[in-house]
């Protein structure tokens, strides 16, 4: 869908869903992430960058797992994980659009769990690419764990640590020859109907990930 049908539909509250391509399943077991391999910290700091052009292959189940644990996965017996939070509160949830359906990341299980078995990817963003790049990352604050946070300081700080799982998401990509952009040009309202959010939860960046085209 183009830019433009995509500003249009969105100024009419009808920028939704398409039909899913298969059936998403309730919920994805995620096989073990990864912990080693890829390009070095320096390398890919290196290599970092935006890219808006995408191939249209499918990322396998090993892949996202192992991205998602870069991402925002729990790296501690404790249950911390790979990005920080104000006060720990781990405010973001990870959503990811995938051509079957949109999936809510479980870190601590290391699951997917559906909340749209639809095709949201074309309502991610107004950008063409985000259609049929393989996925889209949804980063969205649940404003209920951050009780602890004054409140003028919530939207400030649970942007902030979407940023750093964002960078994650960056490097990560950087480290294994993945293409990906950060976006806030999107249209919050639609994402937020699409993923079936609560009024406690604020849909802040996307972020899309695939092979490169060329
Ligand atoms: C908060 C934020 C929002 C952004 N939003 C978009 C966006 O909506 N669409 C897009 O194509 N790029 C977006 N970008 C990516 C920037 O355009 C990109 O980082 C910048 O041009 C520098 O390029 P580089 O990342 O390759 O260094 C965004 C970046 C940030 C940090």
């Amino acid at each position: 869908m183009s830019t433009l049908t995509k500003l249009a539909l969105g100024m009419m509250g009808r920028l939704r869903p398409k039909p899913a391509k298969g059936e998403g399943a309730p919920t994805i077991k995620l096989p073990p992430s990864r912990k080693e391999g890829g390009a070095p910290l320096m390398v890919a700091l290196s290599q970092r960058r935006s890219d808006r052009e995408f191939a249209p292959r499918e990322l396998s189940l090993q892949t996202l797992s192992d991205l998602l644990w870069a991402a925002y996965g729990v790296n501690r017996p404790d249950g911390g994980r790979t990005a920080p939070s104000a006060l720990n509160a781990q405010e973001i949830d990870v959503y990811a659009a995938l051509p079957s359906g949109a999936y809510l990341y479980a870190a601590a299980a290391n699951m997917l769990h559906l909340v749209a078995g639809h095709d949201v990817r074309s309502v991610t963003g107004y950008q063409d690419f985000v259609d049929e790049a393989p996925l889209d990352l949804v980063f969205v604050a649940d404003h209920s764990r951050m009780s602890l946070v004054p409140a003028g300081q919530r939207e400030s700080y649970a942007s902030a640590a979407a940023g750093v799982i964002s960078q994650n998401v960056y490097l990560f990509c950087a480290s294994n020859d993945l293409a990906t952009v950060i976006r806030a040009w999107i249209n919050r309202e639609a994402i937020a109907d699409a993923l079936g959010l609560s009024h406690d939860q604020q849909v802040l960046l996307s972020q899309t990930v695939g092979y490169p085209k060329s």
